[in-house]
Parts: structure tokens; C-alpha cells; sequence
């Protein structure tokens, strides 16, 4: 199997690096160069402390043939420019598996890359990339695959690779309820420790906060089809907020990086959804201004 990452970032070289470690072909692509000949060192630090170094080689936009199963793990809001020079070129039987946090990008995948095999990814991976060349596994975390399109369905066999090289792999005949999960665990965590600035357990001592913010998707959820309580729901979030009471979240950390935030994917998308079914979010869409203030005081200043 060849694999190509796009966006060589925190999970993408975490996921490069231990595919690479396990015997697989992996490339990573960069889609704002034409071309690219190097090769890029890179240095993992496994959970149990051991170490993998190796050589990635690189390729640009045009290099369409040394193009594999293409795992896109840029940041939500960067996947639609990333694979907008491969609209039109890129070869029909490569497999695209977007693996990000927040929604809104699969239409757009479905309407460019109609004849791909198209997929979803969700994962609990933790990585921190410390610089180009070195990247940490910081947690162990599940990741599950599954279909967007019915070509995405013929596509089951990259799993155990996945599984090998992450110690956790799984496919999933319901990709989109996952998104979904994952989706209201971010849309609490994420912006609320961003307004607090501190990191994931301080929510411990705002279980009111996440509990408002839980019932005022309830509706919205239930539409969706979930039949959890919003008790269930807030059980949820307070189990992932338990297990990474030390960790930043990933929106504190753009902020406090001063980096743009996936904040229009995760709590814009709720928004969007909630409109379109006719209901208000007046919570979520306070937080989502609070981030939005945050985010515009380091882009303008
Ligand atoms: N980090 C984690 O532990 C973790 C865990 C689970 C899920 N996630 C989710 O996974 C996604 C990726 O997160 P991350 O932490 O890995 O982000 P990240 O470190 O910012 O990685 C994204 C990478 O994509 C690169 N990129 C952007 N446009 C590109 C292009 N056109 N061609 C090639 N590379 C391009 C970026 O380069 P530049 O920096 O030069 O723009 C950056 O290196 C996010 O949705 C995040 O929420 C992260």
C-alpha cells in the first residue's frame, strides 16, 4: 500500500511515521508546491518511550503518480484549499480519507472528487509535533474508518495496517454518528476551555456550563437520530474532560498560539444545522462571538 499525508502536521507525521515504522510506503504531499524532491527526516517518540527515526520522501500537486491512498490531515478549515489543485488530476482509484475534527467538508468532497473512493476518519490519537523533524505520540486513542461514497465502501482492507501501526484501528459502518459524537465532546470542551483559557479540567468545577450547553442540543441531537438523555450526553463530555483533566484543548491552544481556530467547523457548523432545522442555540452561539472575539484580537492586531 502507498500511502500519501497531506498536511504533515501533529496527527499527520504521527500517523506517516508509524506507518513508515510497520513496513508500509508513505509520501507526504504538499499541495502549495508543483513539484518537491526532498525527502524530510523525521524522529517519532513512541508511548513507551522508544524512538523510530526515518526519511519521508516529499511530493507536490504535480507529481500525481506517486499519489496513493490519500489521508488528509490538514486542519478542517485548510482541507478545501489542500485539494483544490488535485480537482480534476487526481487519478480516480486513489482512495481520500479526511481525518479532521469539526464538519462541513464532506459536500464539498462528494461534488470535486465524484469517481474517488471517499472516506471519513475519526480519531483520539494524541500527537504534538515539536519541530519539522520530531513528533510525539503523547496518548493512545481509537481511530475508525468509514464510507462516504459506495466506492469508500470497497476500501475496508486499510484498516489493519492502520491497526498495526496505532495499536487501535477499526471500521465503521456508521462514520457519520461518530463524526457526530465527536463533534458535541469539541463543541463543549473546545470553546469553553478556550474562554477559560486553561485546560480540559476546569470544566470540573463548570458541570452547569456543560450540562446547559448538553440540553440545549438536545433537540438538535434528536433530530439527528441519537437517542441519548442529555444526563448521557453530559456523561459523555465529563468522561473525556476526566481522562484529559491535564491536556489544552486544541481551540486553547490556537489561541493562545494565535493561530486561526476550528471553531466555524465545529460550533458554526451546530449553528448552521440547527437553522436549518429551526432551532436557536443562543448558549453555543454566545461562545461561538466569545471565540470569534479572540480569534480577531490576534488577527488584527
Ligand atoms: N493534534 C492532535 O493530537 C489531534 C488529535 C485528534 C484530532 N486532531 C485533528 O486533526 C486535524 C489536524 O490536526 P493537527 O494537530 O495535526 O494540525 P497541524 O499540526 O496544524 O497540522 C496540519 C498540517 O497541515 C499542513 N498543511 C496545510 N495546508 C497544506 C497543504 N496545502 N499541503 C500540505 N500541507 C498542508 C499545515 O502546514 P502549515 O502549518 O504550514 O499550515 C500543518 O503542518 C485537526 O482537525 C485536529 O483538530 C488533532
Amino acid at each position: 500500500m502507498q500511502w500519501t499525508i497531506l498536511g504533515a502536521g501533529a496527527v499527520g507525521s504521527l500517523f506517516a511515521t508509524h506507518l513508515l515504522r510497520i513496513g508500509q510506503k508513505v509520501n507526504l504531499l504538499d499541495t502549495r508546491q508543483a513539484h518537491r524532491q526532498q525527502s524530510c527526516p523525521m524522529t517519532l517518540a513512541l508511548l513507551d518511550s522508544s524512538s523510530f527515526t526515518c526519511e519521508l520522501p516529499c511530493i507536490g500537486y504535480q507529481d500525481l503518480s506517486q499519489i496513493g491512498c490519500l489521508l488528509v490531515t490538514t486542519k478542517v478549515w485548510q482541507v478545501i484549499p489542500a485539494l483544490q489543485p488535485l480537482v480534476g488530476g487526481l487519478p480516480e482509484s486513489c482512495p481520500v480519507i479526511l481525518l479532521h475534527n469539526g464538519m462541513g467538508t464532506t459536500e464539498w468532497l462528494v461534488e470535486h472528487f465524484p469517481h474517488n473512493p471517499l472516506l471519513a476518519g475519526v480519531t483520539s490519537c494524541g500527537a504534538l509535533k515539536k519541530d519539522s523533524n520530531h513528533i510525539s505520540h503523547t496518548g493512545f486513542g481509537e481511530t475508525w474508518l468509514g464510507a462516504l461514497n459506495p466506492a469508500g465502501e470497497q476500501w475496508q482492507a486499510l484498516v489493519p495496517p492502520l491497526a498495526e501501526a496505532l495499536g487501535h484501528a477499526g471500521w465503521s459502518e456508521q462514520i457519520s454518528e461518530r463524526q457526530w459524537r465527536k463533534l458535541v465532546v469539541n463543541a463543549i470542551i473546545n470553546p469553553l476551555t478556550a474562554a477559560y483559557n486553561q485546560p480540559n479540567g476546569v470544566l470540573l468545577q463548570h458541570q452547569h456550563e456543560v450540562e446547559a450547553l448538553c440540553q440545549e442540543l438536545h433537540p438538535l441531537l434528536l433530530q439527528q437520530g441519537f437517542n441519548e438523555s442529555v444526563a448521557e450526553w453530559c456523561d459523555l463530555v465529563l468522561q473525556v474532560v476526566e481522562r484529559t483533566a491535564q491536556n489544552y484543548s486544541s481551540m486553547q491552544q490556537d489561541l493562545a498560539y494565535q493561530r486561526k481556530t476550528e471553531i466555524d467547523y465545529i460550533t458554526g457548523y451546530l449553528l448552521q444545522q440547527a437553522e436549518k432545522q429551526g432551532l436557536e442555540l443562543p448558549r453555543h452561539r454566545a461562545l461561538y462571538l466569545k471565540v470569534k472575539v479572540l480569534e480577531s484580537q490576534h488577527t488584527t492586531s
